[in-house]
């Protein structure tokens, strides 16, 4: 059911009173006629603003994740003006905040490891500036998880602005998908049917505009988790980046944070159980990165919400899979997914598996804000009735591999590996499982499971994206193409395959995928969701007692304290110290 804009929804009618003037936090610091206040003043005049800039107006920060090492945040560099032009014309003042680009090309030893630094300096940055409302520019993999876990945590009324993803890939009039097409190519350039000249312009044109990747990984993922949870605009996160669309909404977005601060929309009147189940099936019906899952639960535990593994199969069990974009569609690619008419589209098919009733930033409910929302190709976005998987597109599997559980994304896996025993071929680091692959004299079968460990939060360190483990060279030339794969680290949501993900707890910290040897029988039950390892329990508890714990990566440095505060996969991995529950809320600064 959708309201109209005249009968308020329960959610508004307990709005709290609109803010005055005197109520704005940035007043703590600039209204006063004391010294410290007169020490700000004059530091905002140091800048050539005068008190018509700030007086009785929201300073609105601007959290901006552009960088040079980041090409899926280029234009944030010119597009922050867009916003700012915004945050003005709605009498607003904004001040842009660089913070840490989190690119997940280019930082190493994975993106993930630094998901956190990027929501600690988010919270801590809008805490300790003169903030009333807070835009996040952000899109790249980890940055939309880290902004909003950050702000979430800060308070402050918050408005998320998605990079967009960028536009189709070309390499002789055929359609190049991000991520997905660079695997799939690598393979054939390995088995020796593609040469230099070919993966050279395959080079030259996957990336071909400025925006995140343009399949359903990771970003396109989160951006629209974060629409679905309500934290942009209707419609936000299926705009391409180039596309001046994505300067208007980047504009309106400036413009709506200045109201929100007025009305008091905090992120902790919009993140609801109600919202994230919205987020959970949102997923599920996009064919989402198995990422969702880890970033989900850390956004909403910083929400005060409990989500769970359990959550995300469940609704794997009833939620069709309707997005026909790449990796666990066919053919399509996110700007299909914008001109058959985006999120908002997509929402309006799933109509009632979605609580119409939840407060987004617009002010107004999920539901009015896709009233009328149609969708243009119905190949694109399926109905519920013709969905390319009708169930499935995460599982949770447990056993005695995976006590507390594991994933895999069965939309993307060859149907036969669904249920599967093999013998194990177990690598204990990924230099090794590299330089294995590519020896032809390899011992391996189809029938083999490939087994990477040590990969997880704390092994990796930083739970890499290795879970899509090469294809044995030996074979990629018999024309294999998938096999059964098992790890304790993550997989980029571009990646596809018969891949179980974040098995946890992991086997660095003893978890049981520590105690698995090379030839032991895997056994692996989809429907079931059972993964277990066919060794007695005696043996099991053998190799227990004889398990050494592993040398420390870090003896100084973040890698020292994230070792220290990390969370396993089926916990969300943030830092403990982070999750709302770990003690007393932090305050306000002294002034
Ligand atoms: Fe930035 Fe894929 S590399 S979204
Ligand atoms: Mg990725």
């Amino acid at each position: 059911m959708t309201r109209s804009p005249a009968s308020p929804s329960p959610a508004l009618s307990e709005a709290p009173p609109r803010k005055t003037a005197e109520d704005l936090r940035s007043a703590r610091w600039l209204a006063h006629d004391d010294l410290r206040s007169f020490g700000h003043r004059s530091r905002l005049r140091q800048m050539g603003y005068a008190p018509d800039d700030w007086t009785g107006r929201p300073l609105i920060a601007i959290l901006n994740t552009w960088s040079d090492f980041n090409p899926c945040h280029a234009h944030f560099k010119t597009r922050v003006e867009d916003v700012k032009r915004g945050v003005l014309q709605a009498g607003g003042f904004p001040l842009e905040l660089p913070v840490h680009s989190v690119s997940e090309t280019f930082l190493k030893p994975t993106s993930m490891l630094y998901r956190n630094m990027l929501a600690m300096e988010t919270e801590e940055v809008i805490r300790a500036h003169p903030v009333d409302g807070a835009v996040l520019m952000g899109g790249c993999d980890k940055s939309t998880p880290a902004l909003l876990m950050g702000a979430t945590s800060a308070g402050v009324p918050a408005i998320y602005v998605p990079a967009g993803p960028m536009l189709r890939g070309n390499w002789n009039g055929k359609t190049l998908g991000s991520g997905s097409d660079a695997w799939k190519f690598w393979d054939e350039r390995r088995a020796g049917n593609i040469g230099e000249a070919e993966w050279n312009e395959i080079e030259g044109g996957i990336a071909r505009s400025h925006g995140h990747c343009m399949t359903m990984g990771t970003a396109s993922t989160m951006t629209a988790i974060a629409e679905a949870l309500g934290m942009t605009l209707p419609g936000a996160s299926s705009i391409p980046a180039p596309d001046m669309g994505h300067v208007r909404m980047s504009a309106a977005s400036g413009r709506r944070i200045v109201e929100m601060v007025w009305e008091d929309l905090t992120p902790a009147r919009i993140q609801t159980r109600a919202a994230f189940e919205n987020a959970i099936t949102v997923a599920m019906a996009m064919g989402c990165s198995t990422n969702a899952i880890i970033h989900l639960i850390a956004q909403a535990r910083r929400a005060g919400v409990a989500i769970t593994l359990e959550d995300f199969d469940r609704a794997s069990r009833t939620v069709p899979v309707i997005a026909n974009v790449r990796p666990s569609g066919e053919r399509y690619l996110m700007e299909d997914f914008f001109f058959a008419g985006g999120l908002p589209a997509l929402m309006g098919r799933l109509g009632g598996l979605l609580d119409l009733d939840a407060l987004t930033v617009s002010g107004r409910t999920l539901g009015e804000n896709i009233a009328g929302a149609k969708v243009h190709d119905d190949d694109v976005i399926r109905t519920v009735e013709n969905p390319i998987y009708s169930e499935g597109a995460l599982a949770v599997l447990r056993g005695n591999l995976a006590p507390e559980g594991c994933v895999i994304k069965p939309s993307a896996c060859a149907p036969h590996l669904r249920v599967h025993t093999g013998p194990a071929l177990v690598f204990d680091d990924y230099p090794s499982m590299k330089a294995a692959v590519e020896d032809e004299a390899l011992d391996v079968t189809p029938d083999h499971v490939l087994v990477l460990r040590n990969a997880g939060p704390l092994g990796g360190p930083g739970m890499p994206e290795w879970g899509m483990l090469p294809i044995p060279k030996k074979l990629v030339k018999q024309g294999v193409r998938d096999m059964l794969r098992i790890s304790d680290s993550r997989m980029s949501g571009t990646s596809y395959g018969a891949c179980i993900l974040h098995v946890s707890p992991e086997s660095y910290v003893g978890g049981p995928l520590a105690l698995l040897r090379t030839g032991d029988l895997v056994s692996v039950d989809v429907p079931a969701r059972r993964i277990d390892m066919l060794v007695s329990e005696d043996e099991i508890a053998a190799r227990r007692a004889a398990l050494h714990a592993p040398e420390p990566h870090y003896e100084r440095g973040y890698g020292w304290m994230f070792s220290r505060h990390i969370g396993q996969a089926h916990e969300g991995c943030d830092f403990d110290f982070l999750e709302t529950s770990f003690g007393a809320p932090v305050g306000e600064p002294s002034i």
